[in-house]
């Protein structure tokens, strides 16, 4: 990578029919590691919530643990573009309540862009923001944030009359301006259909090989995170044995006097 990528970098992908790559990043120093291997766009995701607060859904994230996270990753990168989820109901009670939260995330945090989940209820939130100049990613099919209303994670839009809302969703979400779209655990001729009728980019997870770019929960795909692994993921590296093998080497190490060596 030589230069920033920029939210008109990916439009201009999906028209070359370039893939895009991203992966979710919570610190500088994984950040940093990404940027290094060529990853376009990283996501501090509220997935935070799981892998890194140990919490069982993303609901219980903040602002603040946003705004936090999302600094700690822009100080670790230069180019890759930086996208910080909006958390749980701070787009949702009023459009104030929305341009505060992504006001935070851009300016204390860093973030060149946003993302909410949702369809129709969320289209004047993204309206707003786009409006005002601040980039919107929009999130589709499974939204983990409504995951008591959905009843888990299981796959969506299988049922036609789901998978109708689901398109039509989309293009309202691109007529409100956002840049790209996630499309999350939904079949992959239905992500294809989409992915074929928009023109702004789409990113799948868990929804086939045809969108326009792929997102991975990075501590999922480096093998970190293992309490629950969805059967879409692949695991790329086995980082959580290592962590294991190497502290246990320096537990061991450490009870019988072999480190520090002595001077
Ligand atoms: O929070 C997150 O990590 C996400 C990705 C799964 C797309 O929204």
């Amino acid at each position: 990578m030589t230069k920033r990528v920029r939210v008109t970098d990916l439009r201009e992908k999906k028209r070359k029919g370039e893939k895009i790559a991203m992966l979710t990043a919570y610190d500088a120093t994984f950040a940093r590691l990404m940027e290094r291997a060529g990853i376009d766009v990283l996501l501090v995701g509220d997935s935070l919530g799981m892998v890194i607060m140990g919490e069982e859904t993303t609901i219980p994230v903040t602002l603040d643990a946003m705004v936090h996270h999302t600094r700690a990753v822009t100080r670790g990168v230069e180019k890759a573009l930086v996208v910080a989820d909006m958390p749980f109901l701070t787009y949702h009670a009023s459009l104030s309540d929305t341009v505060h939260g992504a006001r935070r995330l851009i300016q204390e945090g860093g973030a060149a862009a946003v993302k909410i989940e949702g369809g129709r209820a969320v289209l004047e939130s993204a309206r707003r923001l786009v409006e005002i100049g601040i980039p919107v990613m929009g999130h589709l099919g499974l939204i983990p944030q409504s995951v008591h209303q959905l009843g888990g994670f299981g796959k969506r839009g299988r049922q036609a009359e789901d998978a109708e809302e689901l398109v039509s969703d989309a293009h309202a979400l691109e007529q409100a301006g956002v840049f790209a779209l996630v499309l999350e655990s939904i079949p992959g001729e239905l992500a294809a259909r989409a992915t074929g009728e928009l023109s702004i980019p789409t990113i799948g997870i868990g929804a086939g090989p045809c969108c326009d770019g792929q997102v991975l929960v990075s501590y999922d795909a480096f093998g970190l995170f293992t309490d629950f692994v969805p059967s879409f993921v692949k695991q790329y590296a086995k980082l959580g044995d290592l962590v294991i093998d190497a502290a246990r080497q320096y537990a061991d190490e450490v009870r019988a006097g072999a480190f520090p060596a002595r001077q």
